[in-house]
């Protein structure tokens, strides 16, 4: 479908996020903390979506992936086999005169962008968010809030393996929260202090990684099309030597086309025996597979797609947005996927009439039992369409006179705007067949 509009305007996304509900500033009413947000009814619809799409996706419909749930606390010593207290860091500089913090591979000048005053010398700031577990906080007692969900996993791996009885390759899924104290967080959620991520650990035999890895990218790429985002505005690209993680060989990023320019979405890493070497030795518990085939020992590679929970929300939200032109004026319209939209249906009675509204509730019950639906009676219908167009909705019930007679409904596709009349005894598997297949 031809848009009008080639990027979102960030102003008039932020104003939609916090009139109709998406995202808002976390603690807004004590001045708001810095970088941190919080969904509101529709985002965290958007975000279960998104995140339930993606579980679909690597889970549900593989039968070479499981899933995981793991603490976010974790024995302080995974931080250290795994590299993270002692690698993952950012080079900082503070300014002399107004003490401003910058992250030194990010600044375009040699003086503070602020003051114009000099640096000090960088040094390199740990991202990790330390806390204390127990009443007593001393450097024993320490702990680190885990910075990205992959770790849970591989300390996972004996386990997954022995209770899931798979061969390889095979691979572990886990979505959860992940903490890194950004020097310089910004961009609305593309860059914050708590996020949600969703990996995938894939366990391959070493020799099968470089297949697997751009088998990998492949799919994962193809997911943010299906879900919506338009491919002009995605890209691949894939790490220089100098730019790759501590733990990885090879790494290429789906990044999308934001307003603010060019952004990452998610890796996809080789992080070859890396990871299950160094807990094997740190922790003294064998973490080789016995391939039965090839009669060998040896410790898997592991492919990881890694992706970011809210920077995927907020690519879906803005890639959805269009202004088309409607008469004199314009329609404001979220093209979000079916799978994606907050509400899946409105119940939209013509008018509040008391003859209406009896039969219209009843609608509302048979179809809410089974999708995410809205009832909405306020204000006229035309005004109530464009209230559902805004927030993505992709179908609107009309519930009017005639449907006291004929018990039929009017079916509206928010794309199209094409309406079409049908019986409510078959209303339930109509829905389902459209939202299943789309228009
Ligand atoms: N386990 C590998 C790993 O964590 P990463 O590239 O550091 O790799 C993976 O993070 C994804 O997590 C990124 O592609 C991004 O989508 C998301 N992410 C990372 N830092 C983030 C932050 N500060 N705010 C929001 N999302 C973030």
């Amino acid at each position: 479908m031809a848009r009008t509009l080639q990027y979102a305007d960030m102003d008039k996304m932020l104003s939609l996020s916090k009139r109709r509900g998406f995202m808002f500033q976390s603690s807004e009413i004590y001045g708001g903390l810095g970088s941190t947000y919080d969904y509101g009814p529709l985002g965290v619809e958007l975000k279960r979506n998104v995140k339930e799409a993606w579980w679909t996706s690597v889970v549900t419909e593989r039968d070479d992936v499981v899933g995981l749930d793991s603490a976010i606390l974790m024995h302080p010593k995974i931080w250290e086999a795994s590299g993270h207290v002692e690698n993952f860091s950012d080079p900082l500089v503070e300014c002399k005169s107004c003490n401003r913090r910058y992250r030194e591979d990010q600044l375009e000048t040699v003086k503070c962008p602020e003051c114009d005053g000099e640096f000090g010398d960088p040094r390199r700031f740990n991202l990790m968010f330390r806390t204390f577990m127990g009443p007593v906080e001393d450097t024993s007692h320490e702990l680190f809030l885990r910075p990205e969900t992959a770790q849970g996993i591989f300390v996972n791996f004996a386990n997954v393996l022995n209770s899931s009885r798979k061969k390889l390759p095979f691979g572990i899924a886990q979505i959860g929260k992940a903490f890194r104290n950004e020097i310089t967080p910004g961009n609305f959620t593309f860059r914050t202090r708590e996020f949600e991520q969703m990996e995938v650990e894939f366990f391959v035999k070493p020799g099968d990684d470089d297949k697997w890895l751009n088998d990998w990218v492949t799919t994962r790429f193809q997911w943010y099309i299906k879900y919506g985002i338009r491919e002009e505005n995605l890209r691949l690209r894939r790490h220089d030597g100098d730019e790759l993680a501590h733990y990885a060989k090879d790494t290429y990023d789906i990044e999308y086309r934001f307003p603010w320019g060019w952004g990452e979405l998610e890796g996809i890493a080789d992080r070859t025996d890396f990871d299950l070497g160094r807990h094997s030795g740190a922790s003294g518990t064998d973490l080789t597979y016995f391939d039965e085939e090839s009669k060998e020992r040896y410790i898997p590679y592991v492919i990881e797609p890694s992706g970011g929970v809210d920077r995927a929300t907020l690519a879906f939200w803005l890639d959805a947005y269009d202004e088309e032109p409607d008469g004199e004026s314009s329609r404001t319209v979220l093209h979000l996927h079916r799978h994606l939209a907050p509400i899946s249906i409105a119940i939209l009675p013509l008018s509040r009439n008391e003859r209406l509204t009896p039969t219209a509730r009843n609608v509302y019950d048979l179809i809410r039992r089974s999708f995410s639906t809205q009832y909405d009676d306020a204000q006229s219908i035309g005004r109530r369409y464009r209230r559902q167009d805004e927030i993505g909705t992709p179908y609107c019930i009309t519930v009017d006179f005639d449907t006291l007679e004929d018990h039929s409904v009017t079916i509206r596709e928010r794309d199209s705007m094409h309406q079409d009349r049908v019986d409510i005894t078959n209303l339930v598997n109509i829905m389902r067949d459209r939202l299943d297949h789309g228009w």
